[in-house]
């Protein structure tokens, strides 16, 4: 384990504190708290250190996180279970440690402090590294691979899809050329390429040119969003009743993906023209929070890094409990509440309005705080 570089800030840590807190507060009994993210187990600590009772299974691809989060949760160690596994195998994991159900489940999406100021990994473009971008070292391609093997029109899907990058075909055609001379193996390299690809005006504004490639690249070596797809509908059918998931999200493709599953949950299943509900058919989830929330300026003022942040979090609720005629009910199923987001999801907030929102900061920020 190398020496630890700087601190990774917790983000929205106070409320994903008060969000998990009913979920993990039981008196009858021991609950369990999975951290799919662990991270440099910020949140895992203050969770520990919240609910005396919580036993922590803690997920990381990272095994230098991992190293790291051990001996943070030392002081835990007899209720932390800490497993190197991609968040996509958590039902194998729980069923490994003997988990039925958990109580809550937190996502806190994206790269750590560790990775991104890590002198060798290549996550940064404001650094010169070998482009390695793995957030597992011991397995997979390296951004090396992608950008000196995919073909030029792979490049600029990449780009264009993971990144959101207008000028995905132009950048792409700067990388074939530049593999053609020598190949492609700096972080530095690769941010002068996509700086000179754009356009003067363009480079004006939306933050460092080089940002939106970054973050393809990052998406496609760790197949980030295929993960997600997988792992967060895992997530929800390990929950208990009651049990509560939150996610933090830091560009609009993850968000987008915890919005849908979310949604697709906390609506009603059954025909729309049967005068009552069929028992089963009710939402299996409800939503704790209005759009998505957003860290405040002061948050975001102490840790630029929070300033992508968007979080959405949702309780498990049990469908057979929701045997409601449907008068009056219809008509939420007709007309879906809008968001704060301005975002309709059809489907309803039922408590725990946000205090800061998408909606109220008038923002679409997106990438990551490199
Ligand atoms: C933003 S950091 C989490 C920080 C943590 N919440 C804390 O307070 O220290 C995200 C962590 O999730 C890990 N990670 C990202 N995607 C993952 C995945 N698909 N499976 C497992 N771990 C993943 C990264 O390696 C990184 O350590």
């Amino acid at each position: 384990m190398g020496e630890l570089r700087g601190t990774h800030v917790p983000v929205l840590l106070e409320r994903c504190l008060e969000l998990l807190a009913p979920a993990l507060d039981r008196p009858d009994r021991t609950t369990v708290y999975v951290d799919a993210t662990l991270g440099l187990a910020g949140h895992a600590a203050a969770v520990l250190a919240a609910h005396p009772r919580t036993v922590l299974v803690g997920l990381d691809r990272d095994t230098e996180a991992l190293a790291h989060a051990r001996v943070r949760l030392a002081p835990y160690a007899d209720r932390v279970h800490l497993v190197h596994a991609v968040y996509d195998e958590l039902t194998e994991v729980l069923a490994r440690l003997g988990y039925a159900e958990v109580d809550a489940v937190l996502f806190d999406l994206g790269v750590s402090s560790l990775q991104l100021d890590a002198p060798d990994r290549g996550f940064a473009y404001a650094r010169d590294a070998p482009l390695d971008m793995r957030m597992d070292q011991t397995t997979g391609i390296t951004a090396e691979e992608v950008v000196n093997t995919y073909s030029h029109g792979d490049l600029a899907r990449v780009l264009r899809v993971y990144g959101e990058e207008r000028f995905a075909s132009r950048i792409a055609s700067a990388i074939v050329r530049e593999r053609q001379r020598a190949r492609l193996t700096s972080s530095a390299r690769l941010a002068e390429l996509v700086r000179q690809s754009i356009p003067a005006p363009a480079r004006r504004t939306g933050g460092h040119p080089a940002k939106r490639t970054f973050q393809a690249l990052r998406i496609e070596v760790n197949r980030e969003l295929a993960a997600l797809e997988t792992a967060l509908p895992a997530a929800l059918d390990a929950l208990s009743v009651g049990g509560r998931v939150v996610v933090l999200s830091y560009h609009s493709l993850e968000d987008r993906i915890t919005k849908q599953v979310f949604a697709s949950r906390a609506r009603r299943t059954g025909p729309i023209d049967l005068p009552v509900e069929l028992p089963g058919s009710g939402p299996t989830l409800r939503l704790l929070s209005r759009g998505a929330e957003l860290p405040g300026e002061a948050e975001v003022a102490a840790n630029p890094r929070a300033a992508s942040a968007r979080l959405r979090a949702a309780e498990r609720i049990d469908p057979t409990d929701d045997r409601t005629p449907t008068t009056g009910r219809r008509a939420d199923r007709e007309r879906p509440g809008r968001t704060a987001a301005g975002e309709s999801d059809g489907s309803e907030v039922t408590h725990d309005p946000p205090r800061s929102s998408a909606d109220d900061r008038g923002s679409t920020r997106q990438g990551e705080g490199t």
